[in-house]
């Protein structure tokens, strides 16, 4: 039974991991059918904030098969974010293990190979038990959800507008860095103020100067020269994107670019021939414009996605969905029998 994904929207799937952190151990953890939690209602992930998560994609080979693009990154980050919220890590081998078998407990949902469809799982921690203090939780949850997704920005390959937001998501030395809740509930009001004025999203810039690019709410920035130079942002308050890394490793030993990790100033955006952001959820999308303070800057490659973005997307999905061969242990097959 397969269910076509509609953009990125969540469709329920027959199995979701659940595992319970309590007396300072993990359980074994098990597959369940219910998608709903029960908690206490003062559970530090709701008052507090106390939660970070995760997102990988599983994808359909064309041979049939399905396949992890590196699980284990986001395995050491989830661990990077747990940290930061005070709470116990996710061993590495026991998060791998769950988005293993969430996978194969849904494997009918993967979506077929071609269409760029794919299983978004959805590693997540959160504080649970009753505690009222400003403290860590007494207890934990760590579940993995999944459901088929398509594309995250309406109309993939095609440009979008993006508009500067004037809120900050982080702060200067704050969690910007680490995927925890907080930062996204803080772009929520900027990312609807951005879509009321008909833009697709908004982008963030450094909070401690609002002069240089940081990211897209759910994505890195990177911008192409004419120089062959793939660029990005360099910042302590952005989140280390997996794909932004992948491609920096492609456009440099495959493309023969030079990567540059370096401050964008917004005023500088001239110098780009083509722009993008780059995500689990958002694959590569080109950006075609970008307005800051009433001026709309339009990239030369504003129509179409533009030639280097093409060749890095192009390369991107051929190795996620198997067409490529992997370069660097990035993938793990899932043996489904
Ligand atoms: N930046 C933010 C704020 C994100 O939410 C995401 C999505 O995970 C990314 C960047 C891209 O990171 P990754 O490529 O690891 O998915
Ligand atoms: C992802 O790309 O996995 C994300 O986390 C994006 C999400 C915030 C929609």
């Amino acid at each position: 039974m397969n269910t076509k994904p509609k953009g990125f929207t969540y469709t329920k799937v027959a199995y979701n991991y659940i595992s319970y952190f309590k007396d300072g151990k993990w359980d074994e953890g098990t597959l369940r059918e219910d998608d709903k939690l029960v908690i206490s209602a003062t559970s530090t992930a709701l008052h507090y904030g106390q939660q970070c998560f995760e997102g990988l994609k599983a994808y359909r080979r064309k041979d049939g098969g399905i396949q992890l693009f590196r699980v284990e990154d986001n395995a050491r980050r989830f661990q990077r974010s747990a940290d930061r919220m005070a709470m116990p890590i996710v061993p590495v081998e026991k998060f791998i293990d769950a988005v293993v078998k969430t996978v194969k407990a849904n494997e009918a949902f993967v979506p077929p190979y071609g269409n760029h469809e794919s299983l978004y799982i959805r590693p997540f921690l959160i504080g649970i038990g009753d505690n009222l203090g400003l403290r860590p939780a007494p207890e934990y949850i760590f579940s993995v959800i999944a459901s088929p997704v398509g594309n995250y920005f309406a109309g993939e390959a095609k440009p979008v507008d993006l508009i500067v937001s004037d809120d900050d998501r982080a702060a200067p030395h704050g969690t910007g860095d680490v995927k925890v809740g907080g930062n996204y509930a803080a772009s929520l009001k900027p990312q609807l103020i951005a879509r009321k004025n008909g833009y697709a999203e908004c982008i963030f810039l450094d909070p401690s100067t609002h002069t240089k690019i940081e990211e897209v709410g759910a994505a890195n920035f990177f911008g192409i020269t004419n120089d062959h130079q793939y660029v990005t942002p360099k910042s302590p308050s952005i989140l280390d994107s997996i794909t932004n890394r992948s491609l920096k490793w492609l456009a440099q030993y495959v493309l023969n670019l030079e990567v540059l990790e370096q401050d964008i100033f917004i005023n500088q955006l001239d110098k780009f021939v083509e722009a993008g952001a780059c995500g689990t959820a958002a694959a590569i999308t080109p950006i075609g414009s970008i307005t800051h303070l009433g001026v709309k800057h339009t990239f030369p490659a504003h129509e179409e996605m533009g030639e280097y973005t093409r060749k890095l997307y192009n390369l991107l999905t051929g190795i996620q969905f198997g067409d490529i061969e992997d370069p660097n242990h990035w993938i793990t097959k899932i043996s489904l029998h």
